[in-house]
C-alpha cells in the first residue's frame, strides 16, 4: 500500500514525501511586481512545516499584458528576479523544492501595471464577476483578441521567465494551463472561437500550449522540471466541459508526453469527480495515470479525511492542497504527530487574500504558527 509519506522523485530530485503546497495567489507583491520579505516568511512556513515542495502563486511573466491582480508578483526583471531569490533561499534551508507557477492572465484580468487592455485568444470576458478576493474590480475589461504580435510577446515572456526562475534557483516551472487563464483559454470552446490555426478541434486549441512547453523545455535544459497545470473547470465556471468529453484530456495528455512535460497536475473541484461530457467514469488523475507515464500531482479537496485514500488511488502521485495547507502550514507533521487538523477560516483571507490580511487575522485569533 503506497502512503502518503513515501519518498518521491520528479525528475532527479527526491522529495521527502508525497505533500506539496498547491499554488495560491496571495496579491502581497509591492506595487512593481517585487516579492516581500513577509512573503519570504509565508513560503519558510511551509517548508518548515514538512511539505517536500511548494508550487508558488501564480507569477505574471511579461511586461505587456500577462498580470493579472494588483500586488501580483512578476519574474519579468532583475529585482524580481533577486527578490525571489531570497525566498528560494529561505526554502531550500529546509530541504523543500519550489516550483514557480507562471502565469499569464488572458482574459480573466482584474490589474495590470503595463496595460488597461486583456489579451486572449477571442475577444470573449469570462463568465461571472471578478474576484474580490483579488482585490475590488467592476466587471471584465474588453478583450483584444491575439494577433501574431501578441502571440511572440507571450512565447518570449514565458522563455524569459524560466530563464529567470532558474537564475533565482528555482527546482522548476510550472505552466499555468488551467481555472481559466491564458493558457487554459486556448484550450477551451467558449473562450477560444479563432477561425485560424489555433481554434477549432481540441488538436488546434492545444496547439499553442504545446508550443508553450516545448519553447519552455529547451530554455529549461536538463534538470529544470517544467510541469503544466491542468483544468477543465475555471474560477467563474465550475461546470465548464470541452465538448469533446475524456477524449480531449487524453489529446492534452498525450500531446503533453509528446512535448516533454516533466509533470502534469490536475485540478478540479475534487479530486475524485469524474468531470467529463458524455459520462466518462474518470477524473483528470486518472486519465493521466491511464495514458501516460507523466508524472501526476492531484488537487481538489484533499483533506485530513482523504488524504490516504487519494494517495491509494493515485499511487504514482503527489498530492497538492490549498486549503487545507493554509489553515495547516505544517500540516505533514501534524498528521505525523497526531496533532488536530484545523478548518480553514475564509476570515482569514478577507477582505482579500493578502499576507497582510492572514496576519492580522492570526494576530486577533491567536492562531500565530511558531515552528522553531
Ligand atoms: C487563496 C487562493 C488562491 C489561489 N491561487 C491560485 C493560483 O495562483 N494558481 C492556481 O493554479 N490556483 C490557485 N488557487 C486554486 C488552488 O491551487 C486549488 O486548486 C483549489 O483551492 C482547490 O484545492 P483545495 O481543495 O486543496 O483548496 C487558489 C486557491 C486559493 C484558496
Amino acid at each position: 500500500m503506497s502512503s502518503a509519506f513515501d519518498d518521491f522523485e520528479l525528475k532527479g530530485h527526491k522529495l521527502e514525501n508525497r505533500f506539496v503546497v498547491a499554488p495560491m495567489t496571495r496579491t502581497s507583491a509591492d506595487k512593481k511586481g517585487k516579492p516581500t520579505e513577509l512573503m519570504g516568511e509565508y513560503y519558510e512556513r511551509f517548508a518548515k512545516g514538512g511539505w517536500s515542495m511548494i508550487i508558488s502563486e501564480g507569477v505574471y511573466t511579461d511586461r505587456q499584458a500577462s498580470q493579472g491582480y494588483e500586488n501580483q508578483p512578476g519574474i519579468t526583471d532583475a529585482p524580481q528576479t533577486d527578490a525571489w531569490k531570497e525566498i528560494v533561499e529561505r526554502v531550500h534551508k529546509h530541504d523543500c523544492k519550489f516550483i514557480m507557477q507562471l502565469m499569464h492572465a488572458g482574459a480573466q484580468f482584474q490589474h495590470n501595471e503595463y496595460t488597461d487592455t486583456p489579451i486572449a485568444p477571442s475577444e470573449v470576458k469570462p463568465k461571472g464577476e471578478p474576484l474580490d478576493l483579488y482585490g475590488k474590480t467592476d466587471g471584465w475589461p474588453e478583450v483584444k483578441a491575439m494577433d501574431e504580435t501578441d502571440f511572440d510577446a507571450v512565447m518570449n515572456g514565458f522563455v524569459g521567465a524560466v530563464n529567470r526562475a532558474k537564475e533565482a534557483g528555482f527546482d522548476g516551472v510550472e505552466l499555468h494551463a488551467a481555472n481559466g487563464y491564458l493558457l487554459n483559454e486556448f484550450l477551451s470552446d467558449y473562450f477560444n472561437q479563432r477561425p485560424d490555426q489555433w481554434g477549432g478541434d481540441m488538436a488546434k486549441r492545444m496547439h499553442f500550449l504545446e508550443l508553450v512547453v516545448k519553447a519552455a523545455k529547451s530554455a529549461a535544459g536538463d534538470d529544470f522540471i517544467v510541469g503544466v497545470r491542468l483544468s477543465q473547470i475555471t474560477v467563474t465556471d465550475s461546470d465548464y466541459q470541452w465538448p469533446e468529453g475524456e477524449d480531449a484530456m487524453i489529446k492534452v495528455v498525450k500531446a503533453m508526453e509528446k512535448a516533454g512535460v516533466d509533470y502534469i497536475h490536475t485540478t478540479d473541484t475534487d479530486v475524485m469527480r469524474k468531470p467529463f461530457k458524455g459520462g466518462s467514469n474518470k477524473s483528470l488523475g486518472d486519465i493521466v495515470q491511464e495514458f501516460s507515464d507523466i508524472p501526476l500531482i492531484v488537487n481538489g479537496g484533499i483533506s485530513e479525511k482523504n488524504y490516504e485514500h487519494v494517495a491509494g488511488h493515485y499511487p504514482n502521485a503527489l498530492l497538492a492542497m490549498a486549503k487545507t495547507s493554509l489553515a495547516n502550514p505544517d500540516f505533514p507533521i501534524r498528521i505525523k504527530s497526531s496533532e488536530p487538523i484545523r478548518q480553514l477560516d475564509f476570515a482569514m483571507l478577507q477582505p482579500t487574500a493578502t499576507l497582510e490580511n492572514e496576519w492580522k487575522w492570526r494576530d486577533e485569533n491567536d492562531a500565530h504558527i511558531e515552528l522553531d
